[in-house]
């Protein structure tokens, strides 16, 4: 009864979300140039945030996601993930997870907002297969807990969330102690320069050396910074 209501739900999101997709899809028209990734109220993406799920989805995922969010090179920096457990901190609908979980061993979903808890646990059964659905876990965290224990994960990935992480020092320590010597993490996020998108508003965005600055004093060390592979956004990966 309660797998067909999550159906009834995802069918529904999903059938708004193929709607939203319509005709202007960057990729159908053949256009090259990298989409502008929200074209709406980037800045009101915060936890708590009281939009309707549709809405927080249409902006996480907006058409075209993939030509400038290009998924394949965040997650080519991880390696071989076949005997790996990645940690997606803010998964929100699940856009990395959902690709994550069918190259890596397990994949756990750590998310702060119950209604995306929901959304991936159903649309995992409806994307994804069989074989991979088991290796995907979601997970709900705390504002200042990943609810992770030590040796959990393997490699931590932070896309499009860190800024909202409270005490982000503190959170990176917690991080540092779920993560094995040698564990990766890697932050995705907006880059804080002149660019053609409004949003995220430079009030959300942070400086890359400022990410570096944090994940250094929690303890993180062997930075490998890359703001070039990504159109808007730069990519920063750390060691224990
Ligand atoms: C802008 S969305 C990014 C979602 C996803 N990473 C992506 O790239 O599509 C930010 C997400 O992070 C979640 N979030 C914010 N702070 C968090 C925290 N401390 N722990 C877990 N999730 C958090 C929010 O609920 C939201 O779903």
């Amino acid at each position: 009864m309660k797998i067909q209501h999550n159906l009834k739900f995802f069918s529904l999101v999903l059938a708004l979300l193929l709607a939203a997709c319509g005709s202007d899809d960057p990729i159908a028209e053949g256009n090259t140039k990298a989409p502008k990734p929200d074209s709406t109220e980037h800045q009101s993406l915060v936890p708590g945030d009281s939009a309707s799920l549709q809405t927080l989805l249409r902006k996480y995922d907006p058409p075209g996601r993939d030509v400038w969010q290009k998924p394949e090179v965040v997650i080519g920096k991880m390696g071989d993930l076949g005997n790996k457990t990645v940690a997606d901190i803010g998964a929100g609908s699940g856009f990395f997870s959902r690709r994550l979980a069918q190259q890596a061993k397990r994949v756990i979903a750590v998310e702060l907002d119950p209604r995306f808890i929901h959304f991936m646990d159903s649309i995992k059964r409806v994307e994804l297969k069989p074989e991979y659905q088991n290796r995907f876990e979601t997970r709900l965290g705390l504002p200042n807990d990943p609810k992770l224990k030590p040796g959990e994960a393997d490699i931590v990935l932070v896309v499009n969330t860190y800024i909202y992480i409270q005490n982000r020092v503190d959170y990176l320590k917690n991080l540092l102690n779920v993560l094995p010597k040698g564990g990766k993490i890697i932050v995705v996020d907006f880059k804080k320069k002149r660019m053609p998108i409004k949003y995220p508003t430079a009030n959300v965005r942070l400086e890359l050396y400022e990410v570096e600055n944090e994940l250094e004093a929690a303890g993180f060390s062997n930075f490998q910074s890359d703001d070039c592979s990504l159109d808007y956004q730069y990519i920063v990966m750390a060691e224990k």
